[in-house]
């Protein structure tokens, strides 16, 4: 039994969405594969933990794992995981560690084999990643497992009073193609949104005007994405970045990466993630590919990804 779990990145409405506004976000190639193997009858499900996680973090996957395994109501399985995805870098590593598990837990839930053979629905993915994802953050706004678990393009909003998000597919007649530009080490998403939260209690009225800004910007953006209009795209992500760095989430590295990509020809770039400092940076582009190639000939670690169009099929 397999289940995979695309990485993702937020074209637009990160940290806003915490607070119920409107974010756009799309999955990797790349991600996280679970893969399970039954155990004889009685046992109970247990996970392989990644060579060299230690401490805190083995800590927390075990009981998230465990959460997870209740919500599926899974018997024995032993699921061991292999990812190409890098973690801590904002590209939603937690949400495809909990949709690649829940995928392989579900299967394993049920008792015939021809059953478990087939693609559990996206919702009860998304039910069961969602009990890992708050053992690993706490209060996330469920955006980057959602879009993991539905391996597509999404318009994502939960509203404070909602407990349901309302999750939307949105397609693109063209293809939408990032270059992800890895910076490094980043605090944790859940200090950078605790952070921002405290500034935001301090003053509520300005910081509430930019995350109904940046909800604006994700719900334009998705119909400059569903018009196929990249520039249209590319501008709103130009100035998502500006509002973020406004909410003090950027740095002078992450600056210095955004205007080296307009540089080279974005038509948009922005930080995607929690930011704050390293993490990511992605830039759109009609071909990355050529300027992938120079910038990791000048050392930047960097890769192109394709999240929504015409040519692709579902990542999961
Ligand atoms: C993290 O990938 C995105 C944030 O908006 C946090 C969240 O949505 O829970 C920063």
């Amino acid at each position: 039994m397999e289940g995979f779990g695309p990485g993702k990145v937020i074209l637009l409405g990160e940290h806003a969405v915490v607070y119920g506004f409107p974010a756009l976000a799309g999955p990797l190639s790349i991600g996280v594969r679970a893969v399970g193997e039954r155990l004889p009858p009685g046992r109970a499900a247990s996970l392989n933990m990644p060579r060299g996680l230690r401490g805190r973090s083995r800590a927390l996957l075990a009981e998230a794992f465990g959460a997870a395994v209740r919500e599926s109501g899974a018997g024995g399985v032993r699921v061991r995981l292999e990812s190409d995805l890098p973690t801590g870098m904002g590209l939603g590593s937690s949400a495809a560690v909990s949709v690649a598990c829940a995928r392989v837990l579900l299967k394993a839930a049920r008792l015939d084999s021809e059953a478990a053979a087939s693609e559990p629905a996206a919702k009860d993915v998304a039910r069961v990643a969602w009990e890992m994802e708050r053992v690993f953050h706490g209060t996330p706004s469920g955006l980057d497992h959602s879009c993991s678990a539905m391996g597509e393009l999404i318009h994502f909003r939960r509203r404070p009073s909602q407990k349901v998000p309302s999750v939307t597919p949105v397609s693109s007649p063209k293809p939408l193609n990032v270059l992800v530009w890895l910076l490094g080490e980043r605090p944790s998403t859940k200090e950078t949104v605790a952070a921002l939260r405290a500034r935001q209690m301090a003053w509520p009225e300005r910081y509430g005007r930019i995350f109904r800004e940046i909800g604006r910007l994700a719900d334009e953006g998705r119909r400059a994405v569903e018009a196929g209009e990249l520039a249209w795209l590319g501008d709103l992500m130009n100035m998502n970045h500006g509002l973020l760095s406004g909410l003090g989430l950027s740095s002078a590295a992450i600056d210095e990466a955004v205007h080296r990509l307009r540089a080279a020809g974005a038509l948009g770039a922005k930080l995607t993630g929690s930011g704050g400092d390293g993490g990511a940076v992605i830039g759109l582009f009609e071909d990355p590919g050529p300027v992938a190639k120079k910038l990791g000939r000048q050392g930047v670690d960097c890769f192109v990804s394709q999240l929504a169009g015409p040519t692709l099929r579902g990542r999961v």
